[in-house]
């Protein structure tokens, strides 16, 4: 139900993703997905505005949609957390943004595993730090995290924090807890913050699991700043709510000192959306993901019949492929070439760091029928 999808209302639906390239051109570049917002969250919305509930939301506890947050994290993850520990922004990005104003010392550095979303390094660099690369490797097995070099780069006298896409866009890697315990090893034996963004956790294909990074151990509470928002899973990004959580008795304390003015008051209707997601989502999640899981494994038998020259791994969690085009011959951003001779939207690799040479990003967040579209547009122009 959730990909049978009416494609002219798609084609023609406002926003950036269908509007910013005409609608000759499909899209399967930025992270919204097709799909329809669900009825939980249009409801829920709709009501408020037609009880006329537009005015200034709650400031103090019990505020429900920290209420869903706690309830969600605990139910979905098995992570146990308190509301007074979590503060609500408009954004991820915003709030990625605060942390590191907040947390880490003008000019310091922050580590990434990249290749990566390029809000990433914009966001460190337009706060007055500097971002070092902890390329991700790729074996027979897929993605993984070079530890041995992450290790060193930590080590460096400047780094302050590990700034963690967990689950990884564009790679689709889920971190094990193995991994977690790793990383947060290395955080403590540096002295370092690790901002772990989330926004992606509940879209994770089985037997891959989401386990927040704070949540494994005492030890990766005190060390972890969380970042994560409801907008990804459903589809409502332009609604714009976000939260950022600590735990942590070094880290939490100077977050609270953020002025909230600062922050600004957050959309009354993101909370209203973002609660009655959480609270009534489940069914729809599992329902969404087992939809996606099926696109992710139709993209690679496409790919093999139009353009068996794209390496792809089907990741492990996201609506994102993250596509090797350089057997393809089309130069260093095939994303142009897509677009000019297929009208295919894409994402360039380039956007994401040296190591997306030669990349495009696609998401099949869509039905089977567009995305068998997509491809065979995308095979038309090579
Ligand atoms: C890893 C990651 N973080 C953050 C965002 C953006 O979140 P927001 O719109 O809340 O800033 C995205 C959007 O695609 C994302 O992939």
């Amino acid at each position: 139900m959730i990909f049978d999808l009416n494609l002219d209302r798609v084609r023609n639906r406002p926003g950036i993703k269908w509007e910013r390239h005409g609608n000759d051109v499909l899209s399967a570049w930025v992270a919204d997905m097709d799909v329809e917002v669900p009825d939980f969250i249009k409801e829920a919305v709709i009501e408020r505005i037609e009880v006329g509930g537009l005015g200034y939301g709650f400031y103090d506890e019990p505020i429900p949609v920290l209420e869903a947050f706690k309830s969600r994290m605990d139910t979905a993850f098995g992570w146990s957390i308190d509301t007074e520990d979590v503060m609500r922004v408009h954004d991820v990005i915003q709030g990625l943004e605060w942390v590191l104003h907040t947390l880490t010392p003008p000019g310091s550095e922050i580590v990434v595993q990249t290749p990566v979303y390029p809000p990433f390094y914009s966001s460190v660099e337009g706060t007055g730090r500097n971002w070092v690369a902890n390329p991700l490797l790729e074996n027979e097995e897929g993605w993984a995290l070079d530890f041995d070099h992450l290790a060193e780069v930590a080590a460096r006298d400047n780094v302050s924090a590990l700034l963690l896409c967990h689950p990884h866009n564009p790679c689709g890697y889920v971190m094990t807890s193995a991994d977690l315990a790793q990383i947060i090893e290395i955080a403590e034996l540096n002295n370092l913050l690790v901002i772990s963004d989330e926004i992606h956790c509940d879209l994770v294909y089985s037997p891959h699991k989401h386990v927040p990074t704070a949540s494994i151990s005492e030890l990766a509470a005190q060390r972890t700043v969380t970042l994560t928002a409801a907008t990804k899973t459903f589809n409502m990004a332009g609604l714009r709510m976000a939260f950022i959580h600590s735990s942590s008795r070094q880290y939490s304390p100077q977050l609270k000192e953020i002025r909230p003015r600062m922050i600004g008051g957050i959309n009354g209707l993101g909370q209203v959306a973002t609660a009655a997601g959480w609270e009534k989502g489940d069914a729809w999640i599992a329902e969404l993901v087992e939809g996606l899981d099926h696109n992710r494994h139709l993209l690679a038998e496409m790919l093999s019949e139009h353009l068996p020259q794209i390496r792809y791994r089907p990741p492990q969690a996201t609506y994102l492929s993250w596509l090797d085009c350089r057997d393809l011959g089309l130069g260093d951003n095939p994303a142009e070439i897509f677009m000019s001779r297929g009208k295919v939207a894409l994402n360039s690799g380039l956007d994401f760091g040296v190591e997306g040479t030669g990349y495009v990003r696609l998401n099949f967040a869509t039905s089977p029928e567009m995305l068998a579209m997509i491809v065979e547009r995308m095979a038309s122009a090579v």
